[in-house]
């Protein structure tokens, strides 16, 4: 084993990763990313790739607010990475649709519609008549819909490569096929074990979706991030009319640049298996042909396979841990991990950087769970 130097290592090269290493190559920060498998491999790139900032939220507060900025970050965010990297994230500015299927949700949808333009927010409400005409398809049971148009969309396995190659080129190291077996603070830095090798570093970063609170496992912390298993299907579906992402209670249908149809997602929370299972993944199909009939023809063209990364109150953690200013934890995103990650990496790597936290990160300080009380392992 040798001995390798960072200022900052990165355990994990996912969206939130890689986008942290992003922003802080850039600063001229000496960057190591940290991988199990290979990029490529994560939760990231089994996404859908909607940046649901209003879809995806039932209250405002401040996950809403981390979204919107996120949100409003995207554009300049996939422009300068394809640029950058010659990888298109296929940043599409159409909105998604939420489909209501019954009085009651249509009411809450209406109320939803009120409170976000109250925030100053686009929302439209369509009769079914119009989710016919603007959507493109019939979608049955629909009792009316709520329109996000600043709700857009990527591609997220090819946002995440660009994400990843972005830091590349900026001077970030990525080590592939390198689990974590160790995170302890020596000295005046922090010692990261991996298999092959041993890292020294000012400072960690531990980005690694639903097994990052394992690795914090010795640090006496109470925070917890756990999986809730995702599979979507996605079929070739060139000649669908779909014109826009159409989002039911129990299923979602995303349109992709090339014809692709993405049908998402299941959710099994607990679960750890990277496998599609046929009883999940033919209880969304049912779900989608519930919805668009037409769909039955279609071939299947791929399925994806992620954990998401959820914590028991559902906000992300993002700073250092409480008592620990060298070990960091940027995770914990579940369902918003994509919208958020420009978000995320900007700030954490300002805050790094600056000494100072942004307040839109104030409600997501890892210090929010009490320490427990339990022996270092
Ligand atoms: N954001 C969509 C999902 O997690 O399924």
């Amino acid at each position: 084993m040798k001995e390798q130097h960072a200022d900052v290592a990165v355990v994990g090269s996912g969206l939130i990763g890689c986008s942290i290493a992003w922003h802080l190559a850039r600063k001229g920060v000496r960057t190591l990313v940290l991988e199990a498998n290979s990029v490529g491999s994560g939760a990231s790139f089994a996404g859908a790739g909607m940046l649901g900032a209003q879809v995806e939220m039932h209250e405002p507060g401040p996950l809403f607010e981390l979204g919107l900025s996120s949100r409003a970050m995207f554009r300049n965010f996939c422009e300068e990475l394809r640029e950058q990297t010659g990888i298109d994230p296929e940043y599409v500015p159409e909105g998604i649709v939420r489909l209501a299927s019954s009085p009651e949700e249509a009411e809450e949808l209406q109320n939803r519609g009120k409170w976000q333009r109250e925030r100053g927010l686009q929302a439209e409400w369509w009769t079914p008549e119009d989710v016919q005409a603007l959507l493109g398809i019939q979608a049955e049971s629909c009792t009316g819909a709520l329109y996000l148009p600043d709700d857009h969309r990527v591609e997220a396995p090819r946002l995440a490569r660009a994400l990843a190659r972005g830091a590349l080129l900026q001077g970030a190291r990525i080590r592939e096929g390198e689990p974590v077996l160790d995170i302890a603070e020596e000295g005046d830095g922090v010692t990261v074990t991996g298999v092959r090798d041993v890292y020294r570093a000012d400072r960690v970063v531990v980005a690694a979706g639903a097994w990052s609170s394992l690795l914090l496992r010795r640090f006496s912390w109470s925070g917890r991030v756990f999986p809730v298993k995702g599979e979507g299907v996605v079929l070739q579906a060139t000649l669908l009319p779909l014109r826009r992402t159409a989002f039911a209670r129990d299923v979602y249908l995303v349109p992709k640049n090339d014809g692709r149809l993405y049908l998402g997602a299941t959710e099994q929370p607990g679960d750890w298996s990277s496998e599609p299972s046929l009883e999940a993944v033919s209880g969304l199909m049912d779900r989608a042909r519930r919805r668009i009939p037409d769909l039955g023809p279609y071939p299947i063209a791929e399925i994806r396979v992620g954990l998401r990364p959820v914590t028991p109150d559902g906000f992300p953690y993002l700073g250092p841990l409480p008592g620990h200013p060298r070990i960091w934890i940027a995770a914990g995103h579940a369902r918003n991990g994509i919208l958020m990650a420009p978000a995320t990496g900007r700030l954490i790597a300002e805050w790094m950087t600056g000494g100072t936290p942004s307040p839109l990160l104030e409600a997501f300080t890892p210090a929010r769970s009490a320490p427990a009380k339990r022996e270092p392992a």
